[in-house]
Formats: structure tokens, sequence, C-alpha cells
């Protein structure tokens, strides 16, 4: 069978299925099924390239694409997700990291590279690390930046994440790029107490949806874990603030904190960081133009 072919029949299923993106999905399916990335895939089918219609690939492709038209995420069905560069093993159990916070990723590494300047070693903590995304995510921008030829401080890095299934994805992807993370099963809103006043730079994405917002997408309602979701209150906000709060005792003068938020807590959160003492708080937006992610200093008691 031509590669544009199952191309063409796997879109038609997964739009008919109601997934927002089926062209992309069907090439990353008949990619992962066929051993490389969807580019090569539009290559091949360029060039007119056939699979055995009774081969192993079709019968991947079609395994593939019933999973996907079940609206399970693509990502659990690849197994990895893409972010900021990085391949990352993902699946049932864990959240999957999303584009945009690699925008919060990219920031990080802006703040590290200033504040870096003078400094042997800055410390980063990742409150609520997931996969790691975040936390790998900034080690990576930083090692970009000093390939560019910035001169950048050691980074100590170190992460938290609640659940034990989400920390073995988060284990498993910092093994798998070399590098050292301090990383411990524990709750965020309490972990690292031997750390106080000595931190740099706290990061995270934080559950934050509202209580009763459940997400209209089937790959986030039913596939993302609940305590990865929902911040705990009405607003979104219980857990978040709570951080927010311990995050001020980890900082040093001067530290920030950058955390993700839900588009309707663009005004509330950077208020009440405000409120808990934090300075020079700033909102910022997606690529969309909604408000993404808030960083604010402190200044230290
Ligand atoms: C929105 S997900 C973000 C994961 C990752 N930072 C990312 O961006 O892909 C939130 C994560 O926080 C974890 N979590 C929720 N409450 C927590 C707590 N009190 N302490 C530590 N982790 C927590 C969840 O298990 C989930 O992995």
């Amino acid at each position: 069978m031509e590669l544009t072919a199952l191309l063409c029949s796997a879109t038609q299923r997964l739009a008919e299925a109601g997934c927002s993106s089926p062209a992309p999905d069907a090439a990353a399916l008949l990619g992962h099924a066929v051993g490389c990335d969807p580019a090569e895939v539009h290559r091949r089918a360029l060039l007119g390239h056939a699979v055995d219609a009774d081969g192993p690939e079709v019968a991947a492709l079609e395994d593939g694409v019933a999973r996907r038209a079940a609206r399970e995420p693509l990502q659990h069905v690849l197994g990895y997700a893409w972010f900021a560069g990085a391949r990352l093993t993902v699946g049932p159990g864990v959240f999957v990291p999303r584009p945009e916070t690699e925008l919060l990723v990219e920031r990080a590494g802006e703040i590290l590279a200033s504040r870096g300047e003078g400094r042997v070693q800055v410390e980063l903590v990742d409150l609520c690390t997931g996969s790691g995304a975040v936390v790998l995510g900034v080690a990576a921008a930083v090692e970009r930046r000093r390939q560019a030829g910035e001169r950048l401080p050691e980074l100590v890095l170190r992460a938290v994440e609640i659940d034990h299934r989400a920390a073995e994805y988060a284990e498993r992807n910092i093994e798998s790029t070399g590098m050292t993370v301090d990383l411990r099963v524990s709750d965020a809103r309490v972990e690292f107490a031997d750390r106080e006043g000595q931190v740099d730079l706290v990061v995270s994405n934080p559950p934050y949806v509202p209580d009763g917002a459940v997400p209209d997408d089937p790959e986030v309602a039913d596939h993302d874990p609940e305590r990865a979701l929902y911040g705990g209150s009405p607003d979104g906000l219980a857990v978040p603030l709570q951080l927010a709060r311990h995050a001020a005792t980890l900082l040093r003068p001067g530290g920030w904190l950058l955390m993700e938020h839900d588009d309707t807590q663009g005004e509330s959160l950077p208020r009440l960081l405000g409120e808990l003492g934090y300075v020079d708080v700033v909102d910022h937006r997606d690529l969309a133009g909604r408000p993404r992610f808030v960083e604010g200093r402190w200044p230290g008691r």
C-alpha cells in the first residue's frame, strides 16, 4: 500500500473521531509504524513509497490509529512527547507536557543567564515536576545558551513530585538525559526544608484547573491524572498559592518564582503573589495571547 493512501485514510479516521490535528497525528503514527519521523514520512509519500499491506507496519499503524481515534493522547500511543527540544517518555499516570509551558522554560533560561553573572553555581527547584519536563527543559535551555557562547554558572537541579507513578517517568527521563537532578517523591508544599533561603529560581507548572471545570477534550479529562489538573478550590488557586508561599521560604533574597496558571488566573494570581510579598510581579501571555505564567521576585524578609 502506498504511504499516501495510508496517510489519507488515517487522517480521515482521526478527523471523524474528532481529533483536533488529524493530519499531523496521522503522519506521527505512520512514522512510528515505519520507524521514521513525520517529515521523512511526507518525503517518502511524495516519492511514492509503499509498504506490504499484510506487513507489520500496516498492523502497527492500524493499532495506533484505533487507539488515537478512541481519543488516547497521541503521546501515550507513541510513548513519548517532545518538549523544549527533548524527547521525554510519557504514558498513563503522568501529565503530558504541553508546548505552552516551553515559554516558562525559555524565561527561566533568560533569568538564570542574568542571575548567574559572577556566580559559580545557581540553584533551581521544580515544584510538581511530573515527567521532569520543566527541570530538564530549563537545563537544556541553559546548555543551548552555553553552546552559543554565553558564560553561565553551573546549575544545581532539584525537583519534587508527589505521585510515585509520575516520579518514575521523571526518574527515567532524568536518567536518559544523563543530567544530575535531586528528585524527591514528596509533597512540594513542604519539601526542601533543607534548602531554605538558598534557591535562586523556583519553577512550577502546578495543578491549577478550577475545581468543577472539567476539560472538554477526552485526551485531558480521561488521561491526565486528576492530581495533575485540579488546583483544589473553585478558582483553582489553592495549591498554586500554597506552593508560592512555600517557594518564598526556599528563595534567596532576590530569587525568582515562575509559575504557570490557567488563563482565568492572569489577574488574580499576580495580585495574590503581590499580597504574599513578591515584588516585580509580571504576568506573561502565550503565543495565542492568553495569560499563561507569572513571575515574581522574593525580596527577602
Ligand atoms: C500540571 S502537572 C505538570 C507536570 C510537569 N511540571 C509538566 O509541566 O509537564 C502537575 C504535577 O504536579 C503533581 N502534584 C500535584 N500536587 C502536588 C504536590 N502537592 N506536591 C508535588 N507534586 C504535586 C501532579 O502529580 C502532576 O505531576
